[in-house]
C-alpha cells in the first residue's frame, strides 16, 4: 500500500451539495489534506465551487484530472449511477478513494470497485460518516463494551426536507429514497448488531408525490423495512423524505440488559416556554450538513490519517456493499410484495 507523511492532495469530483461539505472540510478543518482540483461535468458547479473555494485547476472529467495528474486521493460525490465508472478509474490511476454512499447502484458495481482498488493498492472509504458522529461513536463504544448487552433490536429513523432531486428519487439511477436517504440507516443497524442482515420485508407509501407533481415510476415518500439478522436479532428501518418538519436521524437499541436512545429531535438544547397555551418551543435540526457536522469532519480528517499512515479505513467497501445489498433487497420487497431474502441479492460467493 503506498502511504504518504506528506499533506494528501485531494481532486473533488462532483461539486455539488455533498461535495461543498467535503470541500469546506478539506479547506477549513482537515490541515492533512488539501483540495487542488475539482472534476464536475456541468460548468457552472465546476466554475462557482472553484471560486467558492479558491481552486484554479477544473476539470470537466475524471479523465481530464488524470492527465494533469497532480494529486493523491478522489473524494466521489456525484449521483449514485456514476459511482463505479469514477471509482474504477481513480483506483486505475493509483488514487486512493473516499466514495460517497450509496456505494453503487448493485453488488455486482460494489463488487467491482472493491477489486479495483484491492488490485491498484489504494484505500477505499465509503461516506458513512454517521460512524464518525461524536454521539453515535460514543454509543457504539458503550455497546461494544457490553452496556446493554447484546443488542436484540435496533430501530433507525432518517426523515429528511425537501424533495430529492430527480435522479436520486429515481430507481434506475438510484434505487431511490432507502438507498438515498436511508443508507446510513442500512450502515447503523448492521454496525451496531454487529451482524449481517439475512431477510427484509418493506412497506411503501406515497402521501405527496402527486402534489410536487413527482410522475417517477414507483416513487415514494414513505418506507418501513424490517430486518432479521444471522445473529437473529432484529431491525427496523423507517424512511420519510420529504418530511417537512425537519431533520431527523435517530437510533433506539433495546439489549438483553437494556436500552440506548441516539440522537435527538431538538436541534439545540434550549427550551423556550412563553404561552402556557403553546406549550415549549424549541429549535430543531434543520439540514444534514446541520445535524452531521462533525461527522463530515471528522471522517475526511480519518481518510486523510489513513492515506497518512497506511491503514485501512473503518468504512470499506465490504460496508458499503452490504447497504447496498439491503436496500436491493428492500426494494425488491415492495415491488413484488413479499420478504426478500439477502442470498437472493448477494453474489453466490457471498451468499454461502
Ligand atoms: N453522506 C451524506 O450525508 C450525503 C448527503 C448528500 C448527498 N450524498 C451523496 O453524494 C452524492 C451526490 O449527491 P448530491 O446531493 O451532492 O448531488 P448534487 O446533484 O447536488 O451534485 C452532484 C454533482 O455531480 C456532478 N456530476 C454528475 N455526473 C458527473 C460526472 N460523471 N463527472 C463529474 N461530475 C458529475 C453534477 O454536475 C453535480 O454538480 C450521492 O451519492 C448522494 O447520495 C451523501
Amino acid at each position: 500500500m503506498r502511504t504518504s507523511t506528506q499533506t494528501v492532495r485531494v481532486c473533488l469530483i462532483g461539486a455539488g451539495r455533498a461535495g461543498k461539505v467535503h470541500a469546506n472540510s478539506l479547506t477549513h478543518h482537515v490541515p492533512g489534506g488539501q483540495l487542488v482540483a475539482f472534476v464536475d461535468a456541468a460548468q457552472e458547479s465546476l466554475e462557482s465551487a472553484g471560486e467558492q473555494f479558491g481552486i484554479q485547476q477544473r476539470f470537466s472529467t475524471l479523465n481530464d484530472a488524470i492527465e494533469w495528474g497532480q494529486f493523491d486521493a478522489v473524494v466521489i460525490t456525484t449521483p449514485t449511477f456514476t459511482h463505479k465508472e469514477l471509482a474504477v478509474g481513480a483506483a486505475q490511476a493509483g488514487k486512493h478513494v473516499f466514495l460517497e454512499k450509496p456505494m453503487a447502484l448493485n453488488v455486482e458495481e460494489c463488487d467491482a470497485i472493491i477489486s479495483a482498488a484491492e488490485r491498484n493498492g489504494v484505500l477505499l472509504q465509503i461516506g458513512f460518516m454517521r460512524r464518525f458522529d461524536p454521539e453515535i461513536a460514543a454509543a457504539y463504544e458503550r455497546v461494544q463494551a457490553g452496556e446493554i448487552g447484546t443488542p436484540m433490536t435496533i430501530k433507525s429513523l432518517t426523515h429528511g426536507p425537501g424533495m430529492p432531486p430527480p435522479w436520486a428519487r429515481d430507481l434506475r439511477t438510484s434505487n431511490g429514497m432507502l438507498a438515498e436517504v436511508n443508507s446510513h440507516d442500512w450502515d447503523s443497524v448492521r454496525w451496531f448488531m454487529g451482524s449481517n442482515p439475512q431477510r427484509v420485508y418493506s412497506e411503501i407509501a406515497n402521501f405527496k408525490g402527486a402534489r410536487y407533481q413527482v410522475d417517477t415510476p414507483n416513487f415514494y415518500d414513505n418506507v418501513l423495512t424490517q430486518i432479521r439478522f444471522e445473529s437473529g436479532g432484529l431491525g427496523s428501518i423507517s424512511g420519510i423524505c420529504p418530511c417537512e418538519y425537519g431533520y431527523d436521524a435517530r437510533i433506539e437499541i433495546v439489549g438483553e440488559r437494556g436500552i440506548m436512545q441516539i440522537g435527538d429531535i431538538r436541534g439545540q438544547a434550549v427550551i423556550v416556554g412563553t404561552n402556557r397555551d403553546q406549550g415549549y418551543v424549541t429549535p430543531i435540526h434543520r439540514t444534514w450538513p446541520q445535524r452531521f457536522a462533525w461527522a463530515y469532519i471528522h471522517e475526511m480528517e480519518h481518510f486523510i490519517a489513513c492515506i497518512q499512515k497506511g491503514e485501512a479505513p473503518s468504512a470499506t467497501g465490504v460496508d458499503g456493499m452490504w447497504a447496498v445489498a439491503g436496500v436491493i433487497a428492500g426494494t425488491r420487497s415492495f415491488l413484488e410484495e413479499r420478504p426478500v431474502l439477502l442470498s437472493e441479492v448477494l453474489s453466490p460467493a457471498k451468499a454461502d
